[in-house]
């Protein structure tokens, strides 16, 4: 298939077709992920919580040092215009601001200015079989980068770590992988935070074991605390998750996809579990609210 089709690409306030969208090879999102990003995506064509997002791009800019010279209102214009290219279709949207184009150095003093890049996908629809029987994860050998080199907390465009974990669930057929800290405990998946049900814990790495703040993650504390679903965010370790009663991911693509074997593990009766099924009900109500 081809992955680029049904897609069109913004780049600097021009729209162009997948085949002519090009950067320039000093631009330093690609020589050194040197840029941040947010993904998320359309319901009944509407741009998904872009406040939130808005504000977690601006987040990681500031981590960065970099300024972010657009704002909330501009960016989703841009989306929204670069959008009616797709019409009548949900639509998966990447927004990337990298720190421009530079010489051969790392040294950011001689950029001009940032490249705003909007990529638009016509929405797929994720296989049935996720969310009916839940996916296979394992825990890999790639541990997330530490807080205090490349903070988790930053969406940048260096997704390397990730990509080299995914690449571990890849050559194992599964899903995906869960990525530990240095210190031996749970933060999340390549990209999706990561939950463990224990009796009546819904529980999550906290922000210090160095996650991204997904907002899903956001989003599903809110609901819970208003549906007496008692939340903890706490560090465990990987046994704790293969032993819970139940797992889920979530994202803002992928919404809640059930976990339901760890390393070869079936995890509590192997199916989809209640509170999970509860979580995505309360999910998908709170989309329709939007
Ligand atoms: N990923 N953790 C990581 C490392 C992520 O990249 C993501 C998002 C999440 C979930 O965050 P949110 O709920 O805000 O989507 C957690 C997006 C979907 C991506 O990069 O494609």
């Amino acid at each position: 298939m081809d992955k680029k089709a049904n897609s069109i690409i913004y780049i600097n306030g021009e729209i162009h077709s997948p085949e002519n969208a090009k950067i320039s090879v000093f631009d330093r999102g690609f020589l050194f992920g040197d840029s941040v990003y947010e993904v998320t995506r359309t319901y009944d064509r509407k741009v998904f919580l872009w406040d939130e997002h808005y504000d977690r791009l601006k987040k990681s800019s500031t981590k960065i040092g970099m300024h972010l010279p657009f704002s909330k209102v501009f960016l989703k214009n841009e989306i929204e215009k670069t959008m009616e290219r797709l019409q009548n279709k949900e639509v998966f949207i990447r927004v990337i601001v990298t720190r421009g184009e530079g010489g051969f150095s790392l040294d950011p003093s001689t950029l001009t200015e940032n490249n705003l890049i909007i990529m638009i996908k016509e929405m797929t629809r994720y296989p049935e079989c996720w969310y009916r029987d839940g996916v296979h994860v394992i825990i890999a050998n790639t541990h997330r980068t530490n807080k205090d080199s490349l903070d988790p907390a930053i969406k940048s465009g260096n997704y390397l770590n990730n990509v080299m974990a995914y690449m571990e669930a890849a050559t194992q057929n599964v899903y995906d992988s869960v990525m530990l800290n240095s210190e031996g405990y749970v933060t999340e998946a390549t990209t999706s935070n990561i939950w463990v049900v224990k009796g009546n814990e819904v529980i999550t790495p906290p922000l210090k074991a160095g996650i991204l703040e997904g907002i899903t993650r956001k989003t599903v504390i809110k609901l819970a605390k208003e549906n007496e679903i008692k939340i903890v965010q706490r560090n465990f370790l990987p046994a704790e998750l293969i032993n819970g009663d139940e797992c889920f991911l979530t994202s803002s693509t992928k919404e809640i996809v059930p976990i339901t074997k760890i390393d070869g593990h079936p995890v509590g009766d192997g199916g989809p579990g209640p509170t999970t099924k509860k979580i995505h009900e309360l999910y998908r109500s709170f989309i329709s609210q939007q």
